[in-house]
């Protein structure tokens, strides 16, 4: 890995990563929401997707179900997480590039530019500064008219959800990098990264707090 980052692997904790897929299964009504989100992607032929955080690289394969042109590529700081993407990847017959590296513009500068970027269960596990950080170079790298979506924990807007929120990702996760998701930060913050045409497009509400669908546009000048 070219740069050393301090990070919060995908289920809070190195020995709980085998165990991600189950409890994102499990635990945040999984195939709703990333059904809507290739749907909101709605993938073409000529589209390059970057999976930012890949992880397992769950998102892979059913994009690859909707669109198999569609390129796919995941980039993760995590060796493990993208051991078991590789072999989702393999097991499935898919074709799907994993880059081993924390996120930077530097870190994907020798493939194609992306026209479609991803976040999925990201943003709620890193600090403010680098919450902007990675909007801001995401912006960087896009196409011009390029897309940015994010599904992740975001406004815990009744009771129940800062609940359970609290009950369970904030536990596992911690306060500091999760609060300002609850806050409602995310929208403001990919504003002042730059993106333009910013809103919610779902929410769906589950037994770990309210999963938000975010999207926004690189403008083509
Ligand atoms: C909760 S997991 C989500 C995995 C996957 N996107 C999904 O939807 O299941 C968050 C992932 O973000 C990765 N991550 C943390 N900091 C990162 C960074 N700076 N650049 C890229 N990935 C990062 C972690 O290694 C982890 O795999």
């Amino acid at each position: 890995m070219p740069q050393e980052l301090a990070y919060t692997p995908p289920a809070g904790h190195h020995f709980l990563t085998p165990l991600y897929d189950v409890g994102v299964r499990l635990s945040t009504r999984e195939m709703l929401w990333r059904a809507a989100l290739v749907d909101l992607i709605a993938p073409e032929d000529s589209d390059v997707l970057l999976d930012i955080g890949a992880g397992t690289g769950s998102l892979a394969p059913i994009l690859a179900k909707r669109n198999p042109a569609t390129q796919y590529i995941g980039v993760d700081p995590d060796a493990a997480a993208l051991a078991i993407a590789r072999n989702k990847a393999s097991a499935r017959g898919i074709r799907a590039e994993f880059i081993h590296a924390p996120f930077s513009a530097e870190a994907i500068a020798a493939w194609p530019a992306p026209s479609v970027a991803t976040l999925c269960l990201v943003l709620h596990q890193v600090p403010l500064a680098e919450k902007l950080r990675l909007l801001l170079e995401i912006h960087q790298v896009l196409q011009p008219d390029g897309k940015l979506y994010i599904a992740d924990y975001g406004e815990q807007r009744s009771w129940l959800m800062r609940k359970l929120f609290g009950a369970t990702i904030q536990k596992l996760d911690g306060y500091a990098d999760t609060q300002p998701n609850a806050d409602g930060v995310l929208i403001p913050l990919m504003i002042e990264a730059g993106f333009s045409e910013v809103s919610e497009r779902r929410q769906f509400n589950t037994i770990t707090g309210s999963i938000s669908i975010l999207s926004g546009t690189k403008e083509a000048f």
